[in-house]
Formats: C-alpha cells, structure tokens, sequence
C-alpha cells in the first residue's frame, strides 16, 4: 500500500448540488512531495482539509501511512493522523519567542526533549540564530520557515502547505520555493502542497495534480505535465500554448490543420480522425525557410523572449487565433515583419 492514500473522496458542501471534490483518488509515496494546482474554488483547500481532518468527506476513504484514520463509519481527529500544518498566513503566535513558537506542538514531548528538538527543526531551516526573537521581528521569508519549523518538529507523517508562497513577493517567492523544498527533502518528509500557480507547483514537485471543478484532469512530473498535457484545460493551465484542430493522417504521425501539417513526437496508438493539438510557443522556432511562414500582428516584449503572434500567409480562417511563438530577444522583430518558423514535434502534444 501507497505511505497515503485517497480513495474515492467526495465533499459536498450543504446547498450546493456541486460537489466541491468528486471521487478523488490520489496515492503519494513516502517521501513525495506533492502539489495541487488549480484555479480558484476547484477544491484545493478541500481535499487539503480532508487530509488533515478539518473537513469530513461524504464518501471515500483516507490511509496515511498504512492505518486508515477516515472512513464514513469513522473519522481519527486531526491532532492523531501525524499531520503537521503550514497555513497561509503562517498563523505564528505573535506572544511566543520563535523556540516557544516551535516548541507549541510537542505536547507531551518532555521539556528537554522539546528543546532539543525545536534546536534541531530550527537548524534545519537555517534560523538557528532566532529562538529567542518574536514573529514580528521576522522577514517573511524567516516567518515561513518558522511555521515549516513548528510543523516538522513533531516529525509528522506528513506536512501539508495551504498556498505557502502567496504571501512572498517575487524574489522571495523563488527563493523560498528553493528552501521549502530543500528542507523536506532533508527532513525526508512527504508532502502535500496547495497552489493556484504553475511555477510554483513545477518548481517544487515530484508531481503535480491538476483540479478542476473538484475533479483530478491529470496527475504527472512537471516535465510530463508540460510536455505531454492530457487535455486542453491542463495545457492552457500549465503555460501557454497554441490549440489546434486537425485530421490525422494513415501514418498516425501527421496532422493536417489550417496551418498546415504538423508532427506528433512519435506515432500515435491508434488512428483518429479529428483530434486536437497543443503546440508550446517554445516549440515554434524562427528560421529562415521553415515549413511555415507568417506576418507578426503583436509583439510582446517578455524580458527572457519576445512573444509574437503570428498570422500565417497560408491560413484563410481570420477568425482563429494567430499562432504564439516565443523569439530571441536579440532578434529584430516587429509587427508587419514577416517570419519563417519551423515546429520541434516534442513540444506538440494530442490532447484531449
Ligand atoms: N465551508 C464551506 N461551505 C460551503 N462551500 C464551501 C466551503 N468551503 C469551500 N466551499 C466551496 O467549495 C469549492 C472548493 O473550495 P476550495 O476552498 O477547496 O477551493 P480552492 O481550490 O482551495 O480555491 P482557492 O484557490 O480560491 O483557495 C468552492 O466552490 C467553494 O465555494
Ligand atoms: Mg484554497
């Protein structure tokens, strides 16, 4: 059996004919770490509450670490399912020195035993220097680890993070992805992480599940995930991309579309007739006398590359949308200027 385990887990909420999750089933090894991305109200927050205990599902059942701690006869409360919390807003308690704010989750733990290992969690997050500091001389940053801190030290199961960059600032967000994932791999802890953005959940993950409407659309590593999306919804959550209609040729490999014809990466299992592609703009490449050709209609600067939407010279359908393709920003381009681009068949998927 998988170290967790969700089986079939539904949550109504009372009024709604929706359910907030739908027949959820999630295994995580020991070890993992694990992201839920999705947009706003596809039931994150929920299935993270379930886990804990905060919330009882109506149907389905919950394993950590081999022992079922929910089933709809019975349900282990929060506090006995091993869990270690890290909410959003950090919820330190602003009255307690950091070691006190570390030390609150041992209990029983002896007071040597708490001190000893608050100084080990506090190590562990690289604020051994801090105990004695309050929460609001801290950084944000020196606050998240903190509440990391507190939630390892009673040595959980596993640690569950309710949306834990959101509160950070750019730079420091992508440092403290950087950290938080640094300080579970060496706790050698599994991990559940929330987050409604993708580079959070690429950055961090082992792999990542995408929700919609309280429904998993794909559970895969980041780079699968990117390369490979499921359907249309997963492709368009996780970067950009450009999704088109086609007609599959004999060879299982062509897709004649209103661009022209484009290559799958390999040989697809079986012959369809209508499909969709998603082509990353990463993949369309400017050169000179590429198998399509285009005016530029936008540019956008991106900083790291330019995006230009291209309309392709061979392309009648005014109504759909102008491909996006991702240019070096040392190449001279604007709007009017004429390209030539070829596609890398890697970065084109069939999606559903
Ligand atoms: N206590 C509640 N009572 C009624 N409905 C709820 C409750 N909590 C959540 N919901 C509903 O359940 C659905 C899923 O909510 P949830 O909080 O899990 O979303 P989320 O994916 O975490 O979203 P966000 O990214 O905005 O935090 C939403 O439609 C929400 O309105
Ligand atoms: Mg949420």
């Amino acid at each position: 059996m998988s170290f967790i385990q969700l089986e079939n887990l539904t949550k109504y909420f009372n009024g709604s004919a929706d359910p907030a999750v739908a027949s959820l089933n999630l295994t995580i090894q020991k070890g993992e770490i694990i992201t839920l991305l999705g947009p706003s109200g596809c039931g994150k927050t929920t299935t993270l509450r379930m886990i804990a205990g905060f919330e009882h599902p109506n149907k389905g059942t919950i394993h950590i670490d081999g022992k079922e701690v929910y089933n709809e006869a019975q349900s282990l409360p929060p506090e006995k399912r091993g869990i270690g919390m890290v909410f959003q807003d950090y919820a330190l308690f602003p009255h307690m020195t950091i070691m006190k704010n570390v030390m609150f989750g041992l209990g029983k733990w002896s007071a040597r035993d708490k001190k000893q290992r608050a100084k080990e969690v506090l190590e562990l997050v690289g604020l051994e220097g801090y105990a004695n500091r309050y929460p609001t001389q801290l950084s944000g940053g020196q606050q998240q680890r903190v509440a990391l801190a507190r939630a390892l030290a009673p040595k959980p199961h596993v640690v569950l993070m309710d949306e834990p960059f959101s509160n950070l600032d750019a730079g420091l967000r992508e440092k403290m992805r950087f950290d938080v994932t640094n300080i579970l791999r060496k706790a050698n802890t599994t991990a559940i992480i929330v987050t409604h953005d993708q580079k959070d959940a690429f950055a961090v993950s082992d792999r990542v599940v995408v929700m919609k409407d309280g429904i998993i659309q794909q559970i895969a590593s980041p780079r699968e995930m990117y390369r490979c999306p499921k359907n249309c919804f997963v492709a368009q959550f996780v970067g950009k991309t450009n999704l088109l209609t086609g007609i599959m040729d004999d060879d299982k490999m062509n897709i004649h579309t209103h661009i022209g014809k484009v290559t799958l990466p390999e040989q697809w299992k079986e012959r369809l007739e209508t499909v969709k592609l998603s082509i990353r703009p990463e993949g369309c490449h400017l050169t000179e006398k590429g198998a399509y050709c285009g005016v530029v209609e936008r540019v956008t600067y991106g900083g790291e590359y330019q995006e230009l939407y291209v309309r392709l010279h061979n392309e009648p359908h005014l109504s759909k949308e102008p491909m996006l393709i991702y240019a070096p920003i040392e190449q001279d381009v604007e709007v009017g200027t004429i390209v030539s681009f070829n596609i890398k068949p890697e970065l084109v998927a069939l999606v559903e």
